[in-house]
């Protein structure tokens, strides 16, 4: 058997790097990994190969950066050719990025069945681009992998085939599973000088936090207030970078002591970082999840969710952007007044190896 495996951004690599482990154990199967190049940066992709064990892909499709609509086509164009000039007997697709949808479309209009893990997930918000991206791919999809049940009962109610639809458990938290115990030998605290410290994590790169000059400024009111609590470390993600350089807000960074900025870090040292961390401020979808599995508070800057159950049982708490909320969940979050997180039914560490075995028998 054939497949076709995509990868395209950062939070791409560390949902395939159990598959492609897996693969490797069964004989009857081939796995090419395609690369589409929607990151491209050394520490954005190369890095995570590196550190994850990920194959080298075996092409790249060198697409970079663009528009929606230009990135979108450009992978859809450079995909369809190898698709047709290897025939797989399915491409496989994660999460919710424009490489997903992209290179599934491909595969369906070419006949190919379509493979997606990480099916099902609902934010609600239409204006988000993942959510158009999740949606579209979800109803293309010949399988369909679920992380949490609100995923299965989203794709029942629209319709989806329940002999389509499989539960399995996380890939993302095999990684991490994985890799926890060899991240705590990273020294990231001791280049922070953050030892012993108390210190919050902060992530955002989403176009309606840091697009928005208005709201981006309503979260670093909150945050200036946080930073003169504790250092709040953040590894900024280029797009964000570039906003910043661009309008005042930079020079507002500048002025606040507590504030760290670094270069997106790699896997291991993030992992670390996050493991340690009092409190985690992100508008990431997957950091909600990973603070969830080790039981790290995490507040989100976004006024949705596509994955409540990190809000229903794990570590989550969504508050959007308004400072005083922030401020408010910031203070809870330290306190240490929050319940005891639960860990989701099957994020165990063994995703991929149910996920193959279901491959195995339905294509
Ligand atoms: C993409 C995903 C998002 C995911 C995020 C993780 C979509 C629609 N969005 O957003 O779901 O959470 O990746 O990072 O697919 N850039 C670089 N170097 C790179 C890659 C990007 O400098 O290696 C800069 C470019 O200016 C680019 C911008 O970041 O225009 C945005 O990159 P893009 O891939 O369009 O979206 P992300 O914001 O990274």
């Amino acid at each position: 058997m054939k497949i076709l495996n995509v990868v395209g951004a950062r939070p791409n690599f560390m949902k395939i790097a159990p598959l492609m482990a897996e693969y490797s154990r069964h004989e009857d199967i081939h796995a090419i990994l395609i690369h589409t190049g929607q990151h491209y940066d050394e520490i954005m992709s190369k890095l995570f190969f590196n550190e994850l064990g990920i194959p080298e892909p075996d092409i790249n499709l060198e697409v970079g950066s663009g528009s929606h609509a230009v990135q979108t086509a450009e992978i859809m164009k450079a995909f369809e050719p190898v698709v047709l000039e290897h025939k797989p007997d399915a491409v496989l697709v994660v999460g919710d990025v424009n490489s997903t949808i992209a290179c599934g479309l491909v595969a369906v209009k070419l006949g190919v069945k379509l493979i997606h893990v990480e099916a099902g997930l609902r934010s609600g918000d239409r204006t988000m681009p993942e959510e158009i991206n999740r949606v579209l791919t979800d109803s293309i999809s010949d399988l369909l992998f679920c992380t949490e049940q609100s995923g299965v009962n989203n794709l029942l109610r629209e319709g989806i085939s329940p002999k389509r639809i499989h539960m399995v458990g996380h890939v993302m938290i095999d990684t991490l599973l994985k890799n926890k115990e060899k991240a705590k030998k990273s020294n990231i605290l001791n280049i922070l000088n953050l030892d012993g410290d108390d210190f919050a994590v902060l992530t955002l790169h989403r176009p309606s936090n840091v697009d928005d000059p208005v709201i981006f400024g309503r979260i670093l009111d909150a945050l200036t207030i946080i930073q003169n609590d504790m250092p709040v470390i953040f590894p900024i993600h280029p797009r964000t970078r570039k906003n910043l350089v661009s309008c005042s807000l930079g020079k507002r960074l500048e002025e606040m002591p507590g504030f760290r900025l670094t270069d997106p870090l790699g896997y291991l040292d993030f992992l670390k970082l996050m493991s340690n961390a009092k409190v985690v401020l992100t508008d990431s979808g997957g950091i909600q999840e990973e603070t969830t599995v080790l039981k790290v508070p995490c507040i989100t800057l976004r006024e949705n969710t596509e994955r409540p159950i990190t809000a229903e049982i794990g570590t989550n708490q969504i508050v959007g952007t308004d400072p005083q909320k922030i401020l408010a969940a910031y203070r809870n979050a330290t306190s240490g007044n929050w319940r005891e997180p639960q860990i989701p039914p099957l994020w165990d560490g063994k995703a991929a190896k149910r996920i193959v075995e279901i491959i195995v028998k339905s294509i």
